[in-house]
């Protein structure tokens, strides 16, 4: 008797447990992480992205396991995603979920209230102001400067009479056109104490980063802290001078939010040296290989002639400069810059950070989690871009389809510098296919990675007057 009562009661509590426990059971999470290999621990597999050509690794990995994978890079978790829909979802439509990230040493190097490492509302105050700096309205107003220093950079190849390293070149031009568009007309001792320091800075971004003294680290940080003094300087002048200026340096110091409050000098600093350092190597690459380009075709550069040196005729033989609407009507040498932004790929992709757990795709991409939008892969991919190792500029006839080509990214943080970026190259490439003839001199190829992709050295070549 005792025992049926034993019995009866243990299979009560049987039923009303697996009752229970059916009935409360978390269902089981059908979330997966996206498939991948994050290769050895720690180092993952920077060494692949960092060492081989991007092309082959992020092309590799996508065959492999499709659209969406993990790996292990730069000492972090991240999900790769190459497809128009995936950058689509991380840049614009969920922006929100996902924030800037970048390794801390660097942040300190630009200056940690520049834009770039923001969101919300310091994000979109400053992000308003860069892009009026650079607005149609006033970039107009450039064009007169822009060619006085594509001039000069062509002059000064010419005068050389010797192998010209082509990206170191095109950097001093994209620096001192930087320059001028955040600090407008500055005094030349100024710029040559800002270069002289930016170029310590630089070579330190990409260092190991340690503080102990003589490193090279250490040296750029030390020189980034004399680039915060000089622009205190030109600030203090300026206020002194009272004067209302539209460049970047002018809009900043004039802002007022609701309250009244201005911004301090630091985030001044940190926002001009962040322009400059987003527009030099950039701007600095893409005309590398624009030259490379044009030079690997000739009948496409004597089309671009053609085009260009019916705008010199009518400006009188390039007496009279060129104007807004000349450079609005060079439609082979528009096709020509958007077909090197695609083929050179030079920002083959973005970083953010999950801010939370993330579904996409039915992939599960931790809270976190690095989350990278592979530009290049959706360059690169035939489905969009018909035989995509062919350098044709005339696929830009037609627009591409949406969120397929990002040279300059998309979304919130997307670049606010692409008019000017590529104002600044039709102004050269109408200087340069005009004027003068090159030969490149390194012939056999090759990338190197600076960090973008760079034609091998720097591309040394040998330029001419053409008449
Ligand atoms: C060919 C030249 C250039 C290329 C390919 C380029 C590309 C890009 C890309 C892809 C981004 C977005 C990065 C991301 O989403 O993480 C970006 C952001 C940015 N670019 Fe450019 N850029 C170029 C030139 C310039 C120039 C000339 C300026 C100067 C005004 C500039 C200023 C910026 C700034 C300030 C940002 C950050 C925007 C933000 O966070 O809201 N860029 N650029």
């Amino acid at each position: 008797m005792a025992l049926s009562v034993y019995m009866f009661f243990f299979f009560s509590l049987l039923i009303f447990w697996c009752l229970f426990i059916k009935k409360h059971k978390k269902p089981k999470s059908t979330l997966t992480l996206p498939p991948g290999s994050m290769g050895w621990p720690y180092i993952g597999e920077t060494s692949q992205l960092y060492s081989e050509d991007p092309n082959v690794y992020f092309a590799l990995k996508q065959k492999r396991y499709g659209p969406i994978f993990k790996t292990h890079a730069l000492g972090c978790p991240c999900v790769m995603l190459a497809s128009p829909e995936a950058a689509k979802f991380v840049l614009v439509t969920h922006a929100h979920l996902f924030k800037p990230t970048y390794p801390k040493s660097k942040e300190l190097l630009i200056g940690p209230s520049a834009l770039f490492f923001h969101q919300g509302d310091y994000h979109t105050k400053i992000r308003r102001l860069v892009q009026n700096s650079v607005s149609p309205e006033r970039i107009r107003k450039l064009i007169p400067f822009i060619e006085a220093e594509a001039v000069s950079t062509l002059e000064s190849w010419v005068s050389a009479g010797q192998v010209i390293n082509v990206f170191q070149s095109m950097k001093k031009f994209s620096f001192n056109i930087g320059i001028l568009s955040v600090f407008g007309h500055l005094e030349s001792n100024y710029r040559e104490q800002l270069k002289e320091n930016y170029c310590i800075v630089e070579k330190g971004y990409n260092s190991f980063p340690n503080r102990i003294p003589g490193t090279t680290y250490s040296q750029a940080f030390l020189a980034r802290r004399r680039i915060q003094e000089i622009i205190r300087e030109i600030i203090c002048k300026r206020k002194e001078k009272r004067l209302m200026e539209e460049d970047l340096l002018g809009l900043l110091l004039n802002y007022k939010d609701e309250k009244g409050q201005t911004l301090s000098d630091d985030q001044i600093a940190d926002n001009l040296v962040g322009v400059v350092f987003a527009a030099q190597d950039t701007t600095a690459s893409v005309l590398t290989w624009i030259l490379k380009y044009l030079h690997d075709h000739q009948k496409l550069l004597e089309a671009i002639k053609d085009e260009q040196i019916a705008i010199y005729e009518a400006n009188d033989g390039g007496k009279k400069p060129l104007t807004w609407s000349q450079t609005r009507m060079m439609p082979l040498t528009y096709w020509v810059i958007l077909e090197s932004l695609r083929m050179a790929s030079i920002i083959s992709f973005t970083y953010r950070e999950a801010a939370v757990d993330v579904v996409y795709e039915g992939y599960l991409i931790p809270k976190g989690w690095k989350v990278m939008p592979l530009f290049r892969n959706n360059h690169y991919n035939p489905e969009y871009f018909k035989d995509p190792h062919k350098f044709d500029p005339t696929r830009f006839q037609v627009a591409p389809k949406p969120n397929t080509f990002m040279p300059f990214g998309n979304g919130v943080h997307s670049c606010p510098g692409n008019e000017l970026a590529k104002l600044n190259m039709l102004i050269l490439i109408h200087h340069i296919v005009t004027k003068l003839r090159w030969e490149v001199v390194e012939r056999h190829g090759g990338v190197q990675y600076s960090p973008f992709p760079v034609p091998l050295h720097g591309l040394p070549a040998r330029f001419w007057m053409s008449h």
